[in-house]
């Protein structure tokens, strides 16, 4: 059995000239903690509320504003954390006054991922990426940061699942921990998580299939064909929580992809919550992340709520479904 290290001492060896980061992934941890401990009295709690929407019109789930909540309350407590951009707020809220310098720290989060499935007890996740607020001109304007990946830190997501997972992207190191709940507390699981090269899953919601446009049907029908052609037949997998799908994608390698439709002409994932954090995880494992034409990592945030194609997941796989879906323009 290899030694026991916990999150918070991973934290202090690899960040410790850092604190007010390591302050604040702690505080990330305890909110993690918080939520697994209310979604695992979910059945007690009660389903979604009918007929609440957010700001995107989607149906909200109690769980969502739960979780928002959690984190909120445990980022102001850090003192770190000078402003979140949540999913469930119009725009970005600010924690703290723009004169304490103790506040470094801006974070993108979406405090519940995939609550659609929280009902039918199907893992869901939270997913962050964190941002260095004065590596940009304008400190005091936190949206500035979030224009580009000049100032992000580090991303990461939790898995509440059969166990749950923080996994945390650092600059060439993606390492996971895993609550253990009779100790308390996050313990490294996953010392150095690396994705296959290929792999042979492919996780998209197919019953968009008739809404997508010509190249990215020939990429489902060549991933459909491998049975048939191919030595090696490929298997669909998708839950329908992308930290899910993404977490599958990148231990066991494969494809995720979340492309345009008809109805959401730019996608359905966010740029700033969604797709960044997990293009700068996965890519730090060894991965890829593009919209199809272009690297999520290089795309400017034009709005908070930027939406955007993404297939990400195996490099050998992105690149062949790159070529698939550009064939045709
Ligand atoms: P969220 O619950 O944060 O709004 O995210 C839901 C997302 C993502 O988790 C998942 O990949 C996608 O919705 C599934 O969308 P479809 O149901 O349209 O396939
Ligand atoms: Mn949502
Ligand atoms: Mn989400
Ligand atoms: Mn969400």
């Amino acid at each position: 059995m290899s030694e026991r290290i916990t999150y918070q001492q991973f934290l202090y060896k690899h960040l410790r000239d850092q604190p007010g980061l390591t302050t604040l992934l702690e505080s990330i941890s305890n909110a993690a903690a918080g939520i697994a401990e209310e979604l695992s009295r979910i059945s007690f709690t009660g389903p979604a509320d009918p007929g609440t929407v957010n700001l995107h019109g989607e149906s909200r789930h109690h769980m969502d504003q739960y979780a928002e909540t959690l984190f909120l309350t445990a980022l102001s407590e850090s003192r770190a954390c000078f402003a979140v951009l949540s999913e469930e707020q119009t725009e970005m809220i600010q924690l703290t006054s723009a004169l304490s310098q103790e506040a470094a720290y801006i974070i993108a989060l979406d405090p519940l991922d995939g609550s659609s499935n929280i009902d039918v007890n199907i893992p869901v996740g939270s997913i962050f990426s964190i941002y260095d607020r004065f590596k940009t001109a304008s400190p005091s304007h936190p949206a500035a940061v979030l224009q580009d990946m000049d100032g992000h830190i580090a991303s990461g997501y939790v898995l509440y699942s059969t166990t749950t997972m923080i996994v945390l992207a650092l600059p060439g190191l993606v390492t996971g921990f895993t609550l253990d709940s009779a100790n308390g507390g996050f313990v490294l699981s996953h010392a150095n998580i690396r994705i296959p090269d290929t792999g042979n899953i492919y996780s998209v919601n197919d019953g968009n299939y008739h809404d997508f446009d010509r190249g990215t049907q020939n990429y489902i029908r060549f991933c459909r064909q491998q049975k048939e052609f191919y030595e090696r037949p490929f298997t669909a997998r998708y839950v329908g929580s992308m930290v899910a799908d993404i977490h599958r994608t990148l231990l066991k390698g494969g494809i995720f992809l979340y492309p345009a439709t008809m109805a959401l002409k730019e996608g359905k994932l966010r740029l700033a919550y969604e797709c960044r954090p997990m293009a700068y995880i996965v890519e730090q494992a060894g991965g890829r992340a593009s919209t199809g034409s272009k690297e999520i990592l290089d795309l400017p945030l034009r709005s908070p709520h930027q939406r955007v194609p993404v297939v990400i997941g195996s490099e050998e796989m992105v690149n062949t479904a790159k070529r698939l879906l550009n064939a045709c323009l």
